[in-house]
Formats: structure tokens, sequence, C-alpha cells
């Protein structure tokens, strides 16, 4: 009788930063293994950017469409000309921004087809992590990363929520503590000249660098082709309430008006008594404190989170991005 084939399941361990862990991951990696690791923005999930059956177990490890391209995380400037045709806006955006959360998307050299889901462009980006850094040091090979969440749940600020997402689906899990920024990096398609995600680094600042920039043109296959996918989502039902003079009466009659456990996401406890969840007090520390909310949130069983939208301006336009798509379009 033949023997039943059973899945593989690791033993994820969560490492912390010394170098001997960097040592052992850079093992895992040159093995053809992934390693999830902390950057500025979001916890990554990396392989060997050059080894394909390597990419291959990240898309299966996410459960991610294999049409959605990866971004290669780089330690040092001078890997951006080895993998891509640098342009004049490339050349101005990495002097000011790099390492940072900024990618650079550009025509690609020696990238295998499975990284950019066939694309002839690749996204490049050096993160300011010193742990990403050590880790990309020591594999000597660019790393190829998305975020280290399961596809479509909020992107991982911690370790831990890295964990709770793929526990058994690999090895190991660098621990770099929270990420600072807590939303992922800024896309600049750096070929066309526009925008493709916002992010870390807001269009103002981008724009103050390299002049206005367009709008990805419109075309059957989307430039960035991420967005077209649900993302960012918790359990619980997100409803955003848009920006204006009324938001909070908004925000009220919506509450009272659903029966289930509830919570307001906002800036000020200013809603009579009713359940708020304080998400920070300004833009940046709501933008930073997301994702790691809305999963606390699904750990605590809520079926809604009410969100208080903000304007979107500087960093308030990569908020808006994350809180539009985690409402699946339910906004009040
Ligand atoms: O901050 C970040 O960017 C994080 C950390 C880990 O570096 N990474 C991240 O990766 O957010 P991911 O895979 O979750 O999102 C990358 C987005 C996707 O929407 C993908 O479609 C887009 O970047 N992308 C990647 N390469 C591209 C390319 N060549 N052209 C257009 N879009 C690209
Ligand atoms: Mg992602």
């Amino acid at each position: 009788m033949p023997k039943k084939v059973l899945n593989k399941r690791m033993n994820t361990q969560i490492l912390q930063f010394n170098t001997k862990n960097i040592e052992l991951c850079a093992e895992e990696i040159s093995k053809g293994g992934i390693v999830a690791f902390p950057t500025e923005t979001v916890y990554g999930l990396g392989a060997d950017a050059l080894n394909a059956t390597a990419v291959k177990k990240i898309y299966a490890a996410k459960g991610r469409p294999s049409d959605n391209p990866l971004i290669c995380h780089i330690s040092d400037r001078s890997q951006v000309e080895k993998f891509a045709y640098i342009t004049p806006m490339a050349e101005k955006l990495i002097d000011v921004f790099m390492p940072g959360p900024l990618t650079v998307v550009l025509k690609k050299k020696n990238v295998p087809d499975v990284v950019t889901g066939g694309l002839d462009t690749v996204g490049i980006r050096m993160p300011d992590h010193k742990c990403a850094l050590a880790l990309i040091d020591a594999c000597k090979v660019p790393l190829c990363a998305p975020s280290a969440n399961t596809s479509t749940k909020p992107s991982p600020t911690t370790a831990r929520h890295v964990f709770d997402d793929l526990n058994g689906k690999i090895a190991y899990i660098l621990d770099g503590g929270a990420c600072g920024v807590g939303i992922e990096s800024t896309i600049v398609d750096c070929v066309n000249g526009a925008i493709l995600r916002h992010g870390g680094i807001p269009r103002e600042e981008v724009e103050r660098v390299v002049g206005k920039l367009g709008s990805p043109p419109k075309s059957d296959v989307p430039l960035c082709p991420g967005m077209k996918y649900k993302h960012y989502s918790p359990n619980a039902t997100v409803i955003l309430a848009a920006c204006g003079d009324d938001q909070r009466q908004r925000i009220k009659t919506a509450y009272d008006n659903l029966s289930g456990k509830k919570v307001i996401f906002s800036t000020t406890d200013d809603y009579d008594g009713r359940n708020v969840c304080i998400v920070g007090a300004d833009i940046r520390e709501y933008a930073h404190n997301v994702f790691a909310l809305f999963r606390k949130m699904d750990d605590e069983n809520y079926d809604y989170i009410i969100c208080e939208g903000v304007p979107e301006a500087g960093l308030g336009s990569a908020l808006m991005n994350r809180l539009v798509k985690a409402s699946g379009g339910n906004i009040i």
C-alpha cells in the first residue's frame, strides 16, 4: 500500500536579532528556504530572489496569486544597477530616500520571471532596518519579499503577528521588535513617472524631489497587480467614515444601528460613552497602529470596526488607501 504523504509542517521558531541567528537565517535562505524578517514598514517573508524554486515557496506559504510580483530588497545601492536599468528619476529618489520606505519600479535585468509575475519591471527597495540589512548582507543576494502575512490579512508589524499567520509554514522569524512606520513602502514607477501605491513616504515628499507625478496610465494589465486584490482585512467588518463636518454624527448613527460587538477607531474619545479604541494622537500614530489594532480586534472577536477617515494628504493618503481596502468599499 502506498505510504500516505503528509504535508511536512515545520516547527516555526522566533529568533532574536544577533549574529548567530542572522547566520542561521542566511543559511536557511541559501538552502532555498524562506525566512520572515523585520523592516521599518512591515515584516517581510524573504527568499533568495535568484532562486525560482525558493521564490515559489513564498507564494505557497502566503496563498498569494502568482501574477502578483514581489519587491526585491537590497542592502547596497550598487545592487540597483545589477538588477535594473536605472532612470534619472530613480537616481534622484535613491539619493534622497534609500534606505527608507520607498520602492522604485524599473525595467529589470537578471531577475527571474517568478519574482516579477511575468512583468518586465522589478520593484527594488532598501529597508532602513539594521536587522533586514544584516540579513541581506549575510545572504549576499537580494531577498524578494512580500509582507509576511497570509494573503488578504492585515500586514504584520510584530514577529508575533507573523507567527499567528505562518506558524508551521516557515522555519524562522527574525524578531526585530515592532516596525517603526507600520504601513508599507511608497511604490514609484520610475519608468512612467507615477505613484503606484501610497506608503511610508508621502506623495508630497516624493514630488518635492522629482516634480509632479502622474497617475498610472489606464491599461488592461494593472501596473501594480497587487492593487486588484482584497487586502489588509481583519475578520471583523470594517466600516469607514469619510472625512466631513458630520463625520462624528455618521459614526454615532452607524454604531447605534449595529447589533454585535463593535468599536470605533478614533484619535479622540469623543463619542458619548460608546466603545472607542484610541488609535493614536495623530495620523502618523494611526498609520503605525492600524494593522496591529485590526489583529487585536480579531483576537477579541469583534464583529464591527467603524474607522474615522482622515484627510488624504501626507501620510493620510496611505492610511486612507489601507482603510478603503480593508472596508471593501463599505464607506459611510
Ligand atoms: O514596505 C513594503 O513594501 C513591504 C516590505 C516587506 O518591504 N513589502 C510589501 O510587499 O508590501 P507586498 O508584496 O505585500 O506588496 C508589494 C506590492 C504589490 O501590490 C505588488 O503588486 C507591487 O508591489 N509590485 C511589486 N513589483 C512590482 C512591479 N514590478 N510593478 C508594479 N508593481 C509591483
Ligand atoms: Mg502585502
